[in-house]
């Protein structure tokens, strides 16, 4: 760290000594030349900064679960809840990049058994990267209509049970779904109902960085009640010329006035997509609804964006997610493998159980028959369900979003491969 701040210090007084050289210079070819030599060492001053911050937060990172403090709580929307996390040792955070989410682990009353349970559930960090404090936005999820079935458990205790001043466990910021603001091109955010938490955070991070780069802003939700930071977006929107709001209500309430709470009505889709943005080499940032992801994903496919510039996340598990690397024969073949009758050893529950291949993954295995193994995402981008393959071979549904250990397994997005013994 010590060496970057002397690389530093040194670009930067060279640097100095170069402006004072062009400020002098009366003729026009060397003046061309000193201006060529400031431009390269802003790059590499830029460089070296960045390098820094990652180095810094990378230091700062910490491994497992950390405890946090709830120090506020807003209200945004009918049902959506801002909730501002301080970490309780009072030591720094590490920077993230915006779009990335955290993990939480709740202990929560297990409504069937009547003792306390462990819950894991990931949310993504909606402000601009802050040095003080995380914060989230949370939808609460509400039970299927005319069903027994109970709501979203942990939406609705972060909502009715969780206050200010409570102490919540969180490991550090991760996730795909994100961009170094300093190094961002052009780019499309597009956020349906609460997923519009990681490409606020994408916004506000590049508008704060004041490149100048151009941020269309789609946002779809319900109507004027579900509408969350409406100020918020029509403040960017009136500060930053580079900032194009369009917010789309499926269905308009009485009191909602289009061109005062809203642009047009209907769904965000590809029409409203190339009707704002008109070209396709930008980035493209997409979190919503599965329905409505897998129709914007489509239709930027048929349009000709490159599958490199389509970025999308998924609050549960997602059905158009990136294909691991694989081709048609290969995927035919996975097919096939997913759906052998195997047996799968859980060592540490001591359970034996037989893949026929009517689950999903192995997660689901596990939770049908009561062996508890932690989820979060279900999507293969947390690492809450990463467990140790012993011994057997296992496949991938979809390519895992992070790292993890040589011999182990997402077991929500892994399938066997060949008869297996699993430390779960
Ligand atoms: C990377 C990532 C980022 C995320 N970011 C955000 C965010 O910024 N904001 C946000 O609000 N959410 C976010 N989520 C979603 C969040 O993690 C939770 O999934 C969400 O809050 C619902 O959790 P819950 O515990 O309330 O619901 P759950 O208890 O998991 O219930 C989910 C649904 O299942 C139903 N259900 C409950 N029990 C049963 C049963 N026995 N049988 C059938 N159905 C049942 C419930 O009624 C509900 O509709 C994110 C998810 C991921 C993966
Ligand atoms: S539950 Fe998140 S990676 Fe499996």
């Amino acid at each position: 760290m010590q060496i970057l701040g002397v690389i530093l210090v040194a670009l930067v007084s060279v640097r100095l000594l170069q402006s004072i050289i062009a400020a002098v210079q009366s003729h026009s070819n060397a003046r061309h030349r000193t201006q060529r030599t400031l431009q390269l060492l802003d790059e590499q001053i830029a460089a070296v900064q960045a390098l820094r911050v990652q180095r810094e937060s990378q230091q700062m990172h910490w491994n497992g679960y950390r405890k946090f403090k709830l120090s506020k709580k807003i209200k945004e929307a009918r049902d959506v809840c801002s909730f501002y996390l301080v970490p309780h040792d009072g030591k720094p955070l590490p920077r993230y990049l915006p779009g990335q989410f955290v993990t939480f682990r709740f202990q929560v009353p297990d409504p069937n058994k009547g003792q306390m349970k462990s819950v894991v559930r990931c949310y993504s960090l909606s402000e601009a990267p802050r040095e003080q404090y995380y914060r989230i936005t949370v939808k609460r999820v509400p039970p299927p209509a005319r069903t027994n079935i109970p709501p979203g458990l942990i939406s609705n205790y972060l909502h009715d049970q969780v206050n200010v001043g409570d102490l919540l466990d969180l490991q550090a910021p991760r996730g795909e779904f994100s961009l170094d603001p300093a190094n961002s091109k052009p780019v499309v955010l597009i956020g349906g109902g609460v997923g519009v938490t990681p490409v606020l955070s994408i916004a506000n991070a590049i508008l704060e960085s004041e490149t100048g780069n151009d941020v269309w802003f789609l946002y779809g939700v319900r109507c004027g009640e579900d509408h969350a930071m409406r100020d918020h977006l029509r403040q960017l929107e009136q500060k930053h010329e580079n900032f194009h709001l369009h917010v789309r209500y499926s269905q308009p309430g009485e009191n909602d006035l289009c061109e005062r709470d809203y642009d047009t009505s209907g769904h965000i889709d590809i029409n409203l997509i190339k009707s704002l943005v008109k070209v396709t080499n930008l980035d493209f940032y997409i979190c919503g609804p599965p329905q409505m992801m897998d129709s914007i994903v489509t239709g930027l496919r048929d349009w000709g964006v490159a599958e490199d510039h389509i970025h999308r996340e998924a609050f549960g598990r997602a059905t158009l997610s990136k294909v691991a690397n694989k081709d048609e024969t290969q995927l035919k073949h996975d097919k096939l493998d997913s759906k052998k009758t195997l047996s799968i050893q859980f060592n540490r529950s001591n359970r034996n159980l037989t893949w026929d291949g009517s689950h999903n993954c192995l997660l689901d295995l596990a939770l049908e028959a009561g062996i508890n193994i932690d989820s979060g995402c279900r999507a293969g981008s947390c690492g809450s369900c990463e467990i140790a393959v012993k011994s057997g071979e296992v496949g991938c549904r979809v390519e895992p979003g992070i790292n993890i250990d040589k011999g182990s397994c997402l077991a929500c997005i892994s399938y066997p491969k060949s008869e297996l013994i699993l430390d779960a």
